[in-house]
């Protein structure tokens, strides 16, 4: 198994940062937003400027919104914020990768802690949602991260890389261009409580560790690897400075079409500082 302490070690120079074409702004409505409110969200943001350049931006809504959104409305990605883990067929209330497909979805949120804590998504099922959403073309945003008591009992490495082993480790290198991770540590969704940016950092980092020693150097600088947990327009630039860090992925914050527009202009000053460094601008 690759395990953790490898990743504490690999930390300290031999892995390269991120360079990866895109910041990533993802946002997760969750179970928020009448009809009539995802489509004024979807308006505001059409009349806002242009998404700056280097910076990607999907929206992911209810699931019953996806259709209407994907043929008419948000000027982003649209995201699904789950998918079953079996094929068409008697599953009463499941929808499949390649309906999500039908619907102009391109990205599909896997393995979130609400729906690992909540609506038994196990290990075995997220891995299997991941094979699902790769073999029908989208993209997936995999989520992990660590309770509390994981972080109180110095064992958060170790869950989130091996959150990262079981549902990423066997995919073929040539999907991995199609492979998002999000680290979402679970004590900082939704509770205003923040990751500090040495702490996010510092398991990006692990994240992106593990990325090499599990396919190589080329393909782990290039997925990105999102923050998500309380990020807001306050600490959304000290957190995307962070090298590994690739944008976020915003529940609370995304909203209120204000408040994802910022957290996308500090994406979008991020990006542009990383452009000017790779040109020596
Ligand atoms: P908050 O930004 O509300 O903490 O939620 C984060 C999240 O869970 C996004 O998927």
């Amino acid at each position: 198994m690759l395990r953790g302490s490898n990743f504490r070690r690999l930390n300290t120079g031999r892995v390269p940062h991120a360079n990866h074409d895109k910041m990533f702004v993802a946002g997760n409505w969750k179970s928020n937003k009448s009809f009539n409110e995802a489509k004024e969200f979807a308006n505001a943001m059409s009349a806002m400027p242009a998404i700056p350049e280097g910076v990607e931006v999907m929206m992911a809504p209810p699931a019953p919104y996806l259709a209407a959104l994907g043929s008419s409305g948000l000027p982003c990605r649209l995201g699904a914020q789950n998918v079953s883990a079996t094929g068409p067929g008697a599953h009463t209330g499941e929808f499949t990768a390649d309906m999500l497909t039908g619907c102009g979805v391109q990205d599909v949120i896997v393995g979130h802690s609400e729906r690992r804590d909540g609506y038994g998504d196990t290990d075995d099922t997220v891995a299997e949602k991941v094979n699902r959403v790769l073999e029908s073309g989208l993209r997936v945003v995999f989520c992990c991260g660590e309770s509390l008591q994981d972080r109180q009992t110095d064992v958060h490495f170790d869950k989130v890389l091996r959150q990262m082993e079981s549902a990423i480790l066997h995919l073929p290198l040539e999907v991995m261009d199609r492979v998002v991770v999000a680290y979402e540590p679970i004590w900082a969704i939704g509770t205003g409580l923040t990751a500090t940016a040495e702490q996010a950092q510092e398991m990006h980092a692990a994240i992106r560790g593990w990325l090499v020693e599990a396919f190589n150097a080329e393909a782990a600088a290039k997925v990105p690897i999102l923050y998500g947990g309380s990020c807001k327009p306050s600490n959304a630039d000290e957190l995307f400075a962070c090298p590994d860090v690739d944008g976020g992925l915003i529940g609370g914050a995304a909203l209120d079409p204000e408040s994802f527009r910022a957290i996308i202009d500090a994406a979008g000053r991020v990006a542009a500082n990383r452009m000017s460094i790779d040109t020596g601008a």
